[in-house]
């Protein structure tokens, strides 16, 4: 079928291009899109900060209506509504374990633009393959997507300001929720508040912590971060010393979770420096570079557990679900995060995305 979708050839530039969709292949569906999230990945895939293969449709964080179903498909059906999530092979250690957040396929299902038999899913009108990012290609009016990447929800659901749980939100409230999993009264800090950062607020919020430091450059994000229970903010780019000021706040001790989600290396070497004993911090940004640091830090003096994490931990098919209640119960709010463009404005909503002025753009079809 002829689709409409947003295209990278080249390093920085998105166009909207008629291309061809094939049929779903074997377990997997043609999904309608209804919505698409902008996150800062698809920028990163676009500016070849990722190990990604040209070209390619990109769009990860898609909702929409299942319209057809492929050979072996059992759980999805056409008419159902669908968050997706990212992509894994289903059957490496990692996925049949129940963590496909790790699976030993993650980066060609991610960035390479193919399915999980390795071939991709549309051509242009010249017959040449293009990709979909992560088994997606979510900035389109179509989409073939895997079954196992597709979460079901309740179709009563206004789907549009779900986009970020399949990606961004899954990210920030999996790393709290999932990996840290905080009980009542301890402390955190979260190093970047955009929508991976806000998600992790909100979550942090939701276990109870006590106290919640939000770190950002930017004054309307630390606002929003208190709307969503940051408890302190400081503002990195007026603060000369972030570590003093969470030692500060933390009555000497430093905190004992922190994540990183601003994508900026050095910010991991301020992270690991306001860990309390026996802290957890975690990142997750696509920051690059490298870090200059004495790695004998992280034992002597407080000792520090320092993980990368993907995608917050999660298996989609359990998390999003867990996700969508809270967000019905008003304890996820994600609704405020969102701004929304027609497909049209693709452009100004990565304009926006990167300038900052929009925390989640999402594209509307
Ligand atoms: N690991 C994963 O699975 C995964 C999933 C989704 C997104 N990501 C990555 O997570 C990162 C965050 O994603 P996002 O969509 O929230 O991005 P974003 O750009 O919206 O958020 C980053 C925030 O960091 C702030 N910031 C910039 N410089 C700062 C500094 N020096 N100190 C403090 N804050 C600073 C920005 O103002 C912004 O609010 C990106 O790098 C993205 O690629 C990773
Ligand atoms: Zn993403
Ligand atoms: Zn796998």
């Amino acid at each position: 079928m002829k689709i409409k979708a947003a295209t990278v050839r080249e390093p920085g530039k998105l166009a909207v291009e008629e291309l061809n969709l094939g049929e779903p292949g074997i377990g997997e569906v043609l999904v309608k899109l209804v919505a698409s999230g902008v996150c800062h990945t698809d920028a990163s895939v676009m500016n070849l900060k990722a190990p990604t293969e040209f070209p390619i449709v990109l769009g990860h964080e898609g909702v929409g209506i299942v319209e057809k179903i492929g050979e072996g498909v059992t759980t999805l059906k056409p008419g159902d509504h669908v968050i997706m999530s990212f992509p894994s092979c289903g059957h490496c250690a990692n996925c049949s374990d129940g963590h496909p957040y790790a699976c030993d396929q993650s980066v060609p299902l991610f960035f390479f633009g193919v399915y999980g038999d390795g071939s991709k899913r549309i051509t242009d009108n010249d017959g040449k393959a293009i990709g979909s990012l992560f088994g997606q290609g979510a900035f389109a009016d179509h989409c073939i997507v895997a079954e196992r990447t597709a979460v079901k929800v309740d179709p009563e659901l206004d789907l549009k300001p779900l986009c970020s749980l399949g990606c961004g939100v899954q990210t920030g409230a999996g790393a709290v929720l999932l990996r840290m999993q905080p009980k009542p009264g301890d402390t955190i800090a979260i190093f970047g508040c955009g929508a991976v950062g806000i998600s992790a607020i909100m979550a942090a919020k939701l276990a109870g912590c006590g106290t919640i430091i939000a770190i950002d450059v930017v004054p309307s994000r630390l606002e929003l971060a208190v709307e969503c229970g940051a408890t302190h903010v400081i503002n990195g780019r007026e603060c000369e010393d972030v570590t003093a000021e969470i030692r500060r706040i933390t009555n000497g001790r430093g905190v004992k979770f922190a994540l990183e989600a601003a994508g900026v290396a050095a910010l991991i070497t301020t992270m690991l420096e306001s860990m309390e004993n026996n802290g957890l911090a975690i990142m997750v940004s696509m920051a690059g570079g490298s870090v200059n640091m004495d790695v004998t830090r992280l034992f002597v003096g407080p000792c520090v557990t320092f993980a990368g994490l993907v995608e917050g931990g999660a298996n989609p098919r359990t998390f999003i679900p867990k996700l969508v209640e809270y967000y019905k119960k008003g304890q996820l709010p994600v609704d405020k995060l969102c701004t929304y463009y027609s497909f049209d404005d693709i452009d100004k909503a990565f304009e926006d995305s990167h300038n900052g002025t929009a925390i989640k753009p999402v594209v509307v079809f």
